[in-house]
């Protein structure tokens, strides 16, 4: 119950199990399709540069810098908690001059911020936000702020790796043109790989560039020749991952991604309900808290590592630690994918009141 990897279905781990057969082998190839395929309706787009980076969800996030930038390139990087800050240096890395748009930890970024960062950088390249930030619980209305990005000729890049599988991603309609994302929250998979989607527009400024993508490893124009219809070898895929992300996504659509978001947000509330009874409460911004995600504040007084401690050792039950300005003052508390059951917030609820010695 932290903040990822969450728990991973017994039909995830069989898959991964199953025999590993070569990268180019044609059933191998056969269920790349399906993958790329299950991502776009679970994305909620029709690109068909949508597909699994090998790596983590930081793999992702370098995917979108190390394309869309190139050195010397303006953008501009909501703030408001760690990946925030983490875009910021990858983007940094790739040459970029980064505009940050900061808010306190536990606030979204809104789209006023922007409109502001717009009148001393009116031209960016792209302007970037994390939708669910895991570090803070916020979640950040995406929609105005693709829209003024798309106003200024930006391309809108949006940080999806806690919020996919587990609230609405829909970037098609919203108008996003990169987005990434993590296997191991609310997809419900091990770590591993990072499910990226480019619009084409977000392809032709790649295709466009006067510059050689840095990164060899993520350079999308040689990726896409082994995800698109080639098949030339690039590097050799994590055959077992992609078996077990190819299962999680089949989990995602079975339920149905309504269904799903449902499941989260009752949970959540079913949470903060208990947590109410505790005299406790989620601290991030009123109105934009993540279902997935819960920053519940700890009582002034309490050893917030001492509670971690004794929920893992005498209930079994891992949360995690506040970071930042959040140290010591929330537990951060994963309903994320298979987690999101009422059954394990029924379980956290009653350790919890013993911790807090209301047993
Ligand atoms: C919002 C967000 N972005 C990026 C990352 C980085 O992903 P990873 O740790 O899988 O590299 C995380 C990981 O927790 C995250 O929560």
């Amino acid at each position: 119950m932290g903040p990822g990897p969450s728990l991973v279905a017994p039909s995830v781990y069989a898959a991964l199990a199953r025999p590993t057969i070569g990268h180019l082998d044609p059933e191998f190839v056969r269920m790349m399709e399906e993958v790329k395929v299950m991502l776009r309706a679970v994305f909620q787009t029709t690109n068909p540069l949508t597909f699994p980076i090998s790596g983590t969800g930081s793999a992702g996030m370098e995917f979108c810098c190390a394309n869309l930038i190139e050195p010397g390139d303006e953008v501009i990087i909501g703030v408001n908690g760690v990946f925030g800050t983490r875009m910021v240096d990858v983007a940094e890395r790739c040459g970029a001059k980064v505009t940050r748009v900061d808010a306190p930890w536990g606030q979204i970024i809104e789209p006023a911020q922007i409109r502001e960062a717009l009148t001393r950088v009116p031209r960016p390249k792209f302007i970037a936000i994390v939708h669910a930030e895991t570090s803070t619980g916020a979640l950040t209305p995406p929609v105005e702020i693709a829209r003024l990005a798309r106003e200024a000729g930006a391309l809108f890049v949006l940080d999806a790796v806690t919020s996919l599988g587990g609230c609405p991603v829909e970037i098609d309609a919203w108008g996003v043109d990169a987005v990434y994302s993590g296997t191991q929250k609310c997809l419900s998979c091990p770590p591993g790989l990072s499910p990226v989607s480019l619009s084409p527009r977000a392809l032709e400024v790649a295709a466009r560039r006067q510059t050689k993508v840095q990164s060899w490893y993520l350079d999308v124009n040689l990726l896409s020749s082994y995800w698109g219809q080639e098949r030339v070898y690039h590097h050799t895929a994590p055959i077992n991952m992609n078996y077990a992300l190819h299962e999680a996504l089949r989990g995602v659509l079975i339920e149905g991604l309504e269904a799903r978001f449902r499941r989260h947000e009752q949970c959540h509330q079913a949470l903060r309900a208990g947590l109410a009874e505790l005299g406790l409460e989620i601290v991030s911004q009123a109105g934009h808290q993540l279902w997935q995600l819960n920053a519940v504040g700890v009582p002034a007084g309490l050893d917030e590592a001492a509670l971690r401690k004794r929920l893992l050792t005498e209930f079994g039950i891992e949360v995690g630690a506040g970071l930042g300005p959040l140290k010591g003052r929330i537990i951060r508390v994963g309903l994320m994918g298979e987690t999101a059951r009422p059954e394990h917030v029924a379980r956290f609820l009653a350790a919890l009141r013993v911790c807090l010695g209301h047993a």
